[in-house]
């Protein structure tokens, strides 16, 4: 229940504690070597995927780990969405090479499969036993994350998404424990993301800041999280998509990216992400894609209980906050993202993206599966779900 405090001032109770020292800045990624030393690591196992490894990144961690004597073994086997069976990879190079670090270095995809690596290194099992929360039955290993994208904020969050192989669902396992001990931000490795992967993994980021400045769970925190992180993306989504060499706008974005990775360690995310997995799992669309998709019909449906929210996030922006004095704050915001996904060539309507009407039952269902959806401000049905896939359409 939320403590009142004052009339009119209510504050949800909240625990809050900082587990991820943040270092931000061009060329920081040079400072992963002295800071693992720092820790008093000596072995790295270093999580990668083949895009980031051929960017030249992954080398340049490796070298500024080697430099201060710490012995690198990188698995560069990871793809997007990552699976069970990335995981189980991962895990055979670490049984071999014994690390007492991990490092993620590259996008959402190599920091969950860091995390999903940790979980089973240092507690045995499976992948599956962690889905959940509190699931870790010791102390994991530290972890740096070095993010190349400004999207999931996996960097900030002490969850792994990882898709089970054979079913395709997606797993959240989360245990605080599974914290990066440091991220660096280095904005200068995000200038390299292809068009597209700016696109899909800024387009995700905006919706982690929306979504978590609504969710049931939301808090002075949470709240303070997901309104500077709005403030820093929404404007500069648009730059690095015009301009993707703009360092300072692509600052903007990863700096947003992570606090709204704090946003959602603090609040939970929200419908748009419980109608967007289903998608993922059952037709392979992929993440960034498949929220741009439903984003705009999640808003337009709280925006009938929660409008005044989503006009307060829309003022917190000077740029934007002209959107905010319409008399439907909510329909405005769900046609910026609408326009904005446009504006990034991602698809507007399930028909682009192949889905069939026969299949929204079997996706509405699975939607209420989502765990996710549960902090949506609004309760959601199947029946609710399947409205907003035929709305997408
Ligand atoms: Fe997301």
């Amino acid at each position: 229940m939320p403590t009142v405090f004052a009339p009119g001032i209510t504050i949800q109770p909240f625990d809050f504690q900082s587990r991820t020292r943040l270092v931000f800045g061009p060329g920081k990624i040079d400072e992963l070597g002295p800071i693992a030393m720092a820790l008093g690591l000596k072995r790295a196992l270093m999580v990668s995927d083949p895009g980031i490894v051929a960017a030249g990144h992954t080398a340049r961690g490796r070298n500024s780990l080697e430099q201060f004597g710490i012995t690198v073994t990188l698995f560069d086997g990871v793809a997007e969405n990552p699976t069970t069976d990335h995981v189980e990879a991962g895990l055979t190079v670490a049984r071999d090479f014994k690390p007492d670090l991990i490092v993620g270095l590259g996008g959402g995809s190599s920091m969950d499969c860091a995390k999903g690596i940790n979980f089973l290194y240092s507690c045995g099992g499976k992948m599956q036993d962690y889905w959940g929360e509190a699931k870790a039955t010791g102390p994991l290993l530290p972890m740096i994350a070095v993010p190349t994208t400004a999207g999931t904020g996996s960097e900030t969050q002490s969850y792994a998404l990882i898709a089970d192989a054979k079913t395709h669902v997606k797993m959240a396992c989360g245990d605080k424990r599974a914290a990066f001990r440091v991220a660096i931000l280095d904005p200068e490795l995000t200038v390299t993301q292809p068009p597209r992967v700016t696109a899909l993994t800024g387009i995700d980021a905006l919706a982690h800041a929306i979504e978590t400045y609504v969710t049931k769970r939301r808090s002075a925190i949470s709240l303070a999280f997901s309104r500077e992180a709005w403030r820093h993306l929404a404007p500069n989504f648009s730059r690095v998509l015009e301009e993707p060499q703009n360092l300072p706008a692509r600052a903007e974005m990863q700096l947003g990216a992570c606090l709204a990775g704090l946003a959602i360690e603090n609040s939970m995310l929200g419908g748009a992400h419980a109608l967007a997995n289903p998608l993922t799992a059952e037709y392979e669309i992929v993440h960034g894609e498949a929220i741009a998709l439903m984003l705009p019909h999640i808003i337009r449906h709280n925006g009938r209980q929660v409008g005044d929210w989503y006009r307060e996030l829309l003022h917190s922006n000077g740029e934007l906050s002209t959107l905010a004095t319409t008399d439907h704050a909510a329909d405005a915001l769900a046609d910026f993202i609408s326009a904005i996904s446009h504006r990034a060539g991602l698809a507007g309507t399930l028909t682009e993206c192949g889905v069939s009407r026969e299949s929204l039952p079997r996706l509405a269902a699975a939607a209420t599966k989502q765990w996710t959806g549960k902090f949506n401000p609004i309760e959601l049905t199947q029946r609710d779900f399947q409205q907003l896939y035929e709305a997408a359409f």
